[in-house]
């Protein structure tokens, strides 16, 4: 049926009304306020996991600093995300097989800009007496199934700290090992300890994660409203990570995570107009 062009005007015009109203209210919809959390410390501007780059991350001014911590063969605490040193170092093998002596020997920055050639990798005493208060820890513990004695060690050295005087809600701990996860829950209950995930999130299980967890880690590709609003039930926050582009910071807003863990800092004013395109 043939229907004029007047006629349908006041259809048109009733769409681009709705379209106003609802870019309106995405745009002027109030941001959620999240933690910022910096992945390997500031590590868009420094060599990851070293000092340069914890410093880097409290000059800019985010809540927590996150870092990876692994056994050396001496049974250490070192800060290094990878099991072997390869990729960050000028040297070669698994931590697990290198003492402390052999592993201050390495340069951890020249491979990121010789401008860090002095960076060694840190052991995790260090990150706390240098950073413990000035900014949160958010401790990711790596390897712990093949060096189960991580678990303990890493609680009775952050144990040590809060004893002197280091406020707890300034620790946290997370793992992919939901059983070392657990098993540290049990050592240090008054720091918080949360589960990474990177796979699909399954409701059921929970209940039982919330019986030792208090936030969840998440992919961000993987969050959504109402996963969220369904962990956030069981008493969870919600961690994103890795978070790398501006306009990512405004989607996780939007979903209501507690925290970001990202790279750069969040520079709001520049990336609505971007999350705005992005989600058109
Ligand atoms: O904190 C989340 C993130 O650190 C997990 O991934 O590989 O960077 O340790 P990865
Ligand atoms: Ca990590």
């Amino acid at each position: 049926m043939w229907v004029s062009t007047s006629a349908r005007r006041p259809f048109f015009l009733s769409f681009l009304l709705c379209l106003i109203v609802s870019l309106l209210s995405f745009i002027l919809q109030p941001f959620q306020p999240f933690q910022s959390i910096a992945h390997r410390g500031a590590s868009f501007y420094a060599p990851e996991n070293t000092m340069a780059a914890f410093q880097k991350a409290v000059d800019l001014g985010f809540d927590f600093i996150e870092f990876d911590v692994q056994l050396s063969k001496d049974s250490q605490l070192v800060v290094i995300h990878d099991a072997d040193v390869q990729r960050t170092t000028d040297g070669v093998g698994y931590i697990r097989n290198l003492t402390i002596k052999e592993i201050k020997l390495l340069d951890a920055g020249s491979w990121f800009s010789p401008e860090f050639s002095n960076e060694r990798i840190p052991l995790l005493e260090e990150v706390l007496q240098q950073f413990g208060g000035k900014i949160g820890l958010l401790i990711e513990m790596k390897s712990s199934k093949n060096q189960p004695q991580l678990t303990k060690l890493l609680s009775d050295t952050l144990m040590k700290y809060v004893d002197n005087g280091l406020k707890p809600s300034t620790l946290k701990v997370q793992s992919f090992n939901i059983n070392e996860i657990k098993k540290f829950h049990e050592l240090s209950p008054t720091v918080s300890s949360g589960i990474l995930l990177e796979k699909p999130l399954n409701i059921l299980h929970f209940e039982t994660y919330s019986q030792y967890a208090s936030f969840l880690s998440v992919n961000h590709q993987l969050l959504s409203k109402s996963i969220i609003h369904q962990a956030k039930q069981y008493g969870f926050d919600i961690y994103s990570w890795t978070i790398k582009k501006q306009y990512q910071f405004l989607m996780m807003q939007r979903l209501g995570v507690n925290a970001i863990i990202s790279d750069e800092e969040c520079k709001e004013s520049n990336s609505r107009l971007l999350t705005l395109i992005f989600q058109l």
